[in-house]
């Protein structure tokens, strides 16, 4: 509790003034849902590398690290620079990085950082061991396989084998592993229906192991798992590490299905700006500091209001006739649907202990897209 001891030294700045929309961390939940998912790592003696897309932010990356995770998993190389300048010594970049300039960008994390990249493809390889070579340095390299989902990833065995084999002769590259994302499974609501499906991906992936293992090939890293499937994907044999990332913060997407029991310690807090009928409230977030496409965000702890629709810079929330006490400039908060999009919207979080602000945290990832 070092950051609570040292925010009770410091001005503290009520919830309720601070300017809106605000996205809000509740600290304490952050804590528990970060030391529940370690905990239950540890029981299953599979490692974690959770995703950085959902918070983007390097002290809660550091927060994972301290409760035991082994490294970062990012999306792209911006992501990548952002955490290698911030301390953290392990990153995944669970990606195919192909541009030229990406690659050298790559590989000068690599000087001074241990980096993996994802590859699927031979040319891929080449240029990837060429940047390594221009260097000095050394890339980690895993071949990710589809396992259902219909995204990157090589489709069979053999394209693997070949795949491993031109990595292994490459100079500046190190051979890891494997890689296969579930994505097509995570939101499964049933969690039988979602177990099955799941275990039918593992399958498929630990088939890849096998299989190379077969042709003498030594697989150090089995990764993949999504919030929706660290449950499962990590209780199969053979994996070594999980990706997770909303369980840190969840949203109301994945609240919605069965057997993710995390805390939502994410939300946007609003302002009321207009009420122009009885049962209309308009609010001063719209889309532009929350995202949709998982569904309209949920007004919490205000009983008959719902959002209704998302405008750029507005939400309009209908008040049910029995709760029309909501005045202008009362605050309104909202779970976000979607986390990890909404949270790109946004440059710092507002950390929140009991009710009050004690310090802000730089979201120093968003817009790190290429
Ligand atoms: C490669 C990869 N790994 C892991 C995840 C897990 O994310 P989440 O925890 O949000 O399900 C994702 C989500 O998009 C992903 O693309």
């Amino acid at each position: 509790m070092e950051f609570i001891e040292k925010c009770k030294m410091l001005p503290k700045i009520h919830i309720n003034d601070i300017e809106t929309p605000a996205l809000v961390v509740d600290y304490l939940k952050l804590k528990s849902n970060i030391e529940k998912m370690a905990s239950f790592m540890k029981s299953v003696n599979c490692s974690l590398r959770p995703h950085f897309k959902t918070h983007k932010c390097p002290v809660i990356a550091n927060l994972q690290i301290d409760a035991g995770a082994i490294g970062i998993t990012c999306a792209k190389t911006g992501e990548a620079e952002i955490l290698a300048a911030s301390g953290i010594k392990d990153i995944l970049v669970a990606n195919q990085v192909v541009e030229p300039s990406k690659i050298r960008r790559i590989a000068a994390i690599a000087k001074y950082c241990n980096i993996i990249v994802a590859v699927d493809d031979l040319k891929n390889v080449g240029d990837l061991s060429a940047a390594a070579q221009e260097l000095s340095a050394d890339i980690g390299v895993v071949i990710e396989a589809d396992i259902g989902m219909g995204r990157c990833g090589v489709r069979n065995v053999n394209e693997a084998l070949e795949l491993a084999e031109r990595i292994i002769k490459s100079p500046g590259l190190s051979f890891k592993g494997l890689m296969g994302y579930e994505g097509h499974c995570v939101f499964i609501k049933d969690f039988e229906e979602r177990r099955k499906k799941t275990l039918e991906a593992n399958e498929k992936l630990i088939c890849y192991k096998e299989f190379l293992e077969s042709k003498g090939l030594i697989i150090e890293i089995v990764t993949g798992g999504g919030t929706g499937t660290f449950n499962i994907t990590s209780r199969f044999p053979g994996y070594t590490e999980i990706q997770a990332g909303s369980y840190v913060f969840m949203d109301s997407k994945y609240n919605s299905i069965e057997g993710v029991e995390f805390e939502n310690a994410a939300f946007i807090i609003s302002t009321v700006v207009s009420r122009p009928e009885r049962e209309l409230a308009v609010i001063d977030t719209g889309m532009k500091c929350m995202t949709g496409e998982f569904g309209i965000p949920q007004v919490i702890g205000t009983k008959g209001a719902t959002l209704k629709a998302l405008a750029e810079e507005h939400g309009m929330v209908q008040i049910d006739e029995e709760n029309s006490n909501l005045n202008i400039g009362d605050r309104v908060k909202i779970l976000p649907s979607h986390i990890c999009t909404t949270v790109n919207l946004h440059d710092r979080y507002y950390v929140k202990y009991n009710d009050y602000i004690m310090d802000t945290w730089s979201i120093s990832a968003r817009g790190k897209f290429s």
